[in-house]
């Protein structure tokens, strides 16, 4: 397993591009089941995560090529409709293909996902969305197994907003008879894309990005072309990184009004943040005190820039209290970051931050989820001596070639393969 070195102190400066929505694409990916021929899907990022839809997709019978950051996927039918195991359990979001076989070919067989460290995570919204457009789903040997002679419309409204659940609903919908009412629907950006998406293909998709959307089903859908919108949690992560170092970073090729949470605190923390078309710019700074975060659903700040933002909150002056609302258990990066020297309480959803600018201390620390480990990669850039990283293979999941970007902005990072 490779381990990432990170060697503290240096301040990072220069331009960096965001690479394409992790969280956009694998719905995207996953949506190409509803219509038969080639999609094309262009900014597509070069993560673990995307090769794992891939393969989810050539195992049911889909053909995929990548190149230059275009996916393109070819559906002709499938040959099954089964999710097995083996592949969802490396990639939880393998759940979303769930609505669109079940629309399209009226059954599904999907391995449910399992634990996750990040919380239990349950799928049970998305099924009682399923449920309530007609399918009958039973749970067997650790199978999703569902059924429908045709998904009906429904009003579905979910008990919390959930990302995933609001788009397989909204895949499902789209081959369904009848309307479709979402309520309580996420709001992501993400989500938003995805209904665009389906609307090139043919869908009828309205009101996605406010908390109701609206489905009206049609009767086939065609394989078309889009472009992935940007990462906002790579955006985000990459304008911490030179904001921790006190430098001066501007990441293009983002969509810096979705970024809007996230700049509303770190200019309350003191940062210069300047914006213009698709890139946002954090201004060199001395020094920046502590700040309260609660993480909630868009548009509230991220439970995905939660870890690095403590991280950021490491080095300011004065106390910060951060609260997770959207999973019961992400504060697993605390006990790491304690480990490089910083003062920091966790309660259950709660940690409260003493930052002291400075006094992180290189150590060897473990990444144990995908944004706990950006988060310790951004502690090591200002951490003494050297921060070694393990299990860095959680960012690969979700960061397109993080090292090249650090180092291209004047960070010192080394991969270790092993
Ligand atoms: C998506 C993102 C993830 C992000 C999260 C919240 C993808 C691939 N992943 O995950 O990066 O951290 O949104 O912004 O887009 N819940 C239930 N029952 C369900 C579904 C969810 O109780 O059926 C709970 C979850 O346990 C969690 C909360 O709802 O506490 C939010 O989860 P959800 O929005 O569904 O997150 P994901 O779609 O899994």
């Amino acid at each position: 397993m490779d381990k990432m070195v990170v060697r503290g102190g240096h301040q990072l400066n220069g331009v960096t591009a965001a690479s394409g929505a992790k969280n956009s694409v694998l719905p995207l990916l996953f949506s190409t089941i509803l219509a038969d021929g080639e999609h094309v899907f262009h900014n597509v990022p070069d993560l673990v995560d995307v090769r794992f839809a891939a393969s989810l997709l050539e195992s049911l019978g889909c053909e995929t090529s990548y190149k230059d950051h275009t996916m393109r996927v070819t559906v002709k039918g499938v040959k099954t409709v089964e999710a097995s195991y083996d592949i969802v359990r490396k990639m939880r979001a393998s759940i979303l293909i769930l609505g669109p076989l079940l629309s399209r070919f009226k059954e599904a067989k999907v391995s449910l996902p399992g634990g996750c460290a990040i919380g239990t995570r349950p799928i049970d919204l998305h099924l009682e969305g399923m449920k309530a457009m007609g399918a009958e789903i039973n749970v067997d040997s650790g199978y999703v197994l569902a059924n429908t002679k045709r998904l009906q419309g429904a009003k579905i409204l979910f008990e919390s907003p959930t990302v995933g659940g609001t788009e397989n609903v909204m895949m499902a919908a789209t081959l369904a008879e009848g309307e479709t009412l979402i309520e309580n629907a996420a709001k992501e950006p993400e989500i938003v894309d995805l209904a665009n998406y389906l609307n090139k293909m043919g869908a009828k998709v309205e009101g996605a990005g406010t908390s109701i959307i609206r489905i009206r089903g049609v009767e086939k859908l065609k394989a078309t072309e889009h472009t992935v919108i940007p990462d906002r949690i790579e955006a985000g992560t990459l304008l911490i990184a030179g904001a921790i170092t006190g430098g001066e970073v501007t990441v293009t090729k983002c969509a810096p009004a979705d970024l809007e949470s996230l700049i509303n605190k770190m200019r309350e923390s003191g940062f210069k943040i300047s914006t213009s078309g698709d890139s946002v710019t954090v201004h060199r700074c001395k020094g920046w005190h502590g700040v309260d975060v609660t993480t909630a659903p868009h548009p509230a700040f991220p439970t995905d820039l939660q870890a690095q933002f403590m991280a950021l909150m490491t080095q300011s002056d004065g106390t910060s209290v951060i609260t997770e609302t959207v999973f019961e258990n992400r504060f697993m990066h605390v006990q790491e970051l304690v480990r490089l020297n910083a003062d920091i309480t966790p309660k259950t959803r709660v940690a409260v931050i003493r930052g002291a600018p400075g006094k992180l201390q290189g150590a060897p620390v473990m990444a144990t989820d995908l944004r706990a480990s950006a988060c310790l990669v951004l502690a090591g850039l200002v951490a003494s001596g050297e921060t070694v990283v393990s299990r860095i293979y959680h960012l690969d999941r979700g960061y397109e070639n993080m090292e090249a970007k650090l180092m291209a902005l004047g960070a010192q990072v080394e991969r270790l393969k092993e």
